[in-house]
């Protein structure tokens, strides 16, 4: 039995307030997964009431949600919406912020702190709830949640975590990274964990590589402000790469608690080979996107984005390759990339195996059978398969690929979304699905390098098109030439 909270989102009018968490409560709400005396508090400097609030909620719904957007669900749903109007820099605000929320019954003793704001935003933020005595658990619980990239580099992290920390305490801090709540990212414990069968093989004996894939259709959209002070690296590697990473790599937990979880993933974290300053070109690639067609239509490049500098030499593509040195991964190579304006939309992790001792079934005195791959689909296609080779029927013995699908319930009814399953998290006060304080310092350890030489190296960044694969010299941070990008399911598109 989840308690009733007062969910004020900070930020509420940005990007990831309209496009992801208003939504995503509205789904909640709709399946009345949300306790019903929930209060939600949009916090923003507009000068709205709550009805003009409620009347934007409901247009970015619309937008968002067409068809599926439900009247009966939304009225309920704007029954729940307030606005507060206020300056996170003015200590007046914080003081009426704390005067709405003790005003009486219709705010529950129970405060969830959404930061949906840029990170040079987060200390102010808390220090404005602290101002006000709102982040002490006084009559009900007060939890804060803090967005990716958590700081702009590793000494940054630090300050910023310290800076919180003078006025939360380690369990009231959430640091969301909505990829643990995606539904393949979830079932890799179950799939890894709750199958005897992989383990003899999760490992350096027989695993060749493990490459992890998230790419983009979109370009940053409206987000320049941001992404021009993040770049790929930050904004997906350092943080939902590295956590899928973590979650293959991982040794099984002790118990499936908080912290027996977030043990293992550092302990991954913390085994990742640093990558020395004079070998950052041999392991990181970044490249930017020029204009050119996305389905069908002409997209502008980077540099002609609006609000964009026009000498940016921000990366939208970044490939990397990384080594776990312990007793599983030794020299195993894990190569993590991700770009925006790429070819296709999919996130996908692809595990190749090593080829048999003997090629029997040689298809041709140079091409060898493709090896197995186990490839996880986390979206746009949410399952699992495995390649594997069977006789092709007729005549002769060759061989040919097929896949084993196991797919669970992908296609039934009703899936939470990631930030549906994660805000229920929040509220149930359960952090697994979240980021301890030594992980994100961890996984900023191992970018931390890459940054620093980037942040120097502003004449040069290689370009890619709009709309293709990035750049072919990404490929030089390959061990191999039979090391190649596996970008999606397709059979005919695996690599040999
Ligand atoms: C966000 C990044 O964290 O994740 C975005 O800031 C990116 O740039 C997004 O587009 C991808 O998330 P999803 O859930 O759409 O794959």
């Amino acid at each position: 039995m989840l308690d009733a909270c007062v969910f004020t989102i900070f930020g509420a009018t940005g990007h990831l307030s309209r496009t992801k968490l208003l939504p995503a409560l509205y789904r909640l709400d709709k399946a009345g997964r949300l306790p019903e005396a929930t209060v939600i508090l949009g916090l923003g400097r507009r000068d709205w009431d709550n009805s003009q609030w409620r009347a934007e909620v409901s247009k970015w719904l619309e937008e968002r949600l067409g068809g599926s957007l439900d009247q009966e669900a939304l009225d309920h749903f704007n029954q729940r919406l307030h606005f507060f109007s206020a300056n996170i820099g003015d200590p007046d605000s914080s003081m009426r912020l704390r005067q709405l929320l003790d005003s009486g019954p219709e705010f529950p003793p129970n405060h969830v702190y959404y930061l949906s704001l840029p990170p040079s935003e987060y200390k102010a933020a808390a220090d404005f709830l602290a101002l006000s005595g709102l982040n002490q658990e006084q009559g009900g619980w007060r939890r804060l949640v803090v967005e990716k990239p958590f700081g702009y580099h590793l000494e940054d992290a630090q300050i910023l975590d310290r800076h919180l920390h003078r006025n939360f305490t380690e369990q009231q801090i959430f640091r969301i990274d909505h990829y643990l709540g995606k539904e393949t990212v979830q079932n890799i414990f179950v799939f890894r964990f709750a199958n005897l069968m992989w383990e003899p093989l999760w490992n350096r004996n027989l695993i060749d590589h493990v490459q992890i894939t998230h790419s983009e259709m979109a370009g940053i959209e409206d987000r320049a402000d941001y992404y021009e002070t993040a770049g790929a690296l930050r904004d997906m590697i350092q943080s939902h790469l590295m956590q899928m990473l973590a979650l293959v790599a991982m040794e099984p937990p002790a118990t499936m608690d908080a912290e027996s979880i977030r043990d293992e993933k550092v302990k991954v974290l913390k085994s990742i080979r640093p990558i020395p300053k004079a070998a950052v070109h041999a392991h990181a690639f970044r490249a930017q996107y020029t204009r050119g067609r996305v389905e069908g239509q002409d997209v502008p490049g980077y540099l002609d984005e609006e609000q964009v500098d026009k000498q940016s030499t921000t990366e939208t593509y970044a490939a990397l390759k990384l080594y776990i040195d312990n007793w599983r991964w030794r020299n195993v190579p894990f190569y993590l990339r991700t770009g925006k304006r790429l070819a296709k939309n999919s996130s996908l992790i692809a595990i190749r195996f090593k080829h048999p001792p003997q090629q029997l079934f040689r298809e041709t005195q140079i091409a060898a059978v493709p090896p197995n791959w186990l490839l996880m689909g986390i979206q746009p296609e949410q399952c699992i398969r495995i390649e594997v080779q069977v006789r092709e029927p007729g005549i002769g013995m060759r061989a040919r690929t097929t896949q084993l699908d196991a797919s669970t319930c992908y296609q039934a009814g009703y899936q939470l979304d990631a930030y549906e399953s994660l805000l229920l998290d929040v509220i149930a006060g359960d952090h697994a699905q979240f980021l301890r304080s030594d992980e994100v310092e961890w996984a900023w350890r191992v970018v931390d390098p890459i940054i620093r030489t980037w942040s120097v190296e502003r004449e040069f960044i290689h370009t890619y098109p709009a709309g293709s694969w990035g750049p072919e010299e990404a490929d030089r941070i390959f061990e191999r030439e039979d090391q190649q990008w596996r970008h999606s399911f397709s059979a005919s598109d695996a690599p040999r």
